[in-house]
């Protein structure tokens, strides 16, 4: 592990299909290259595992939040980076992770118009929301408020992947180095 490497929670939000996984991959690859030690948490895995008894209710989706929060906290100790996906519809999520993260929570907002993440449709779920085969689904059934203050907003459907990951790994190591 690099000597220089702290604990880092990069956090990517947006919509379902805004691009977090994908990010999340190029950017530990990135890393990983470098030396770092990284630790994905995907809010798929996440929510087919350790918090698959939540829902999507407003309490759930705080409570599925506060518990990677925490978790988060912990990898920190051990000066990890870890690399968010979740779709954090909230700003009362965002207030929550900052206050239990402080400054070692970046959040970044893949800004991606829902109409074209609904084009993207990567896993159909646009779809089946159309169709009513979904409840509360973000974005239609679903309220999502845009971050206020993201430390950096990547704009997926304008950019490139791979210029989207360079903007996410170089505000990483700026990260690191402060
Ligand atoms: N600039 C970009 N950044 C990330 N993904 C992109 C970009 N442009 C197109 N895509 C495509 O959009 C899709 C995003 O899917 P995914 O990463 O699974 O989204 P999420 O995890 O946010 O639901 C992928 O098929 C990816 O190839
Ligand atoms: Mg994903």
């Amino acid at each position: 592990m690099k000597e220089q490497q702290k604990g880092v929670v990069i956090w990517l939000l947006g919509h379902s299909g805004a691009g977090k996984s994908t990010l999340a991959r190029l950017v530990a690859h990135r890393l990983e290259t470098d030396g770092y030690r990284t630790l994905p948490l995907d809010g798929d895995v996440v929510r087919a595992g350790m918090n698959r008894d939540l829902g999507f209710s407003d309490a759930d989706r705080l409570e599925n939040i506060r518990r990677v929060a925490e978790l988060c906290k912990i990898l920190l100790e051990k000066d990890l980076i870890v690399i968010c996906s979740f779709i954090t519809p909230m700003q009362s999520h965002r207030d929550l992770l900052r206050k239990t993260l402080g400054d070692r929570y970046i959040e970044i907002y893949l800004e991606c118009p829902i109409a074209i993440c609904e084009q993207r449709d990567v896993k159909g779920l646009y779809r089946k929301a159309r169709n009513h085969e979904i409840e509360n689904f973000t974005g239609i059934g679903s309220d999502f408020e845009a971050p206020a203050a993201p430390d950096l907003l990547v704009p997926t459907a304008m950019w490139q992947a791979d210029e989207c990951a360079d903007a996410i790994y170089h505000l990483t190591l700026e990260t690191l180095a402060r």
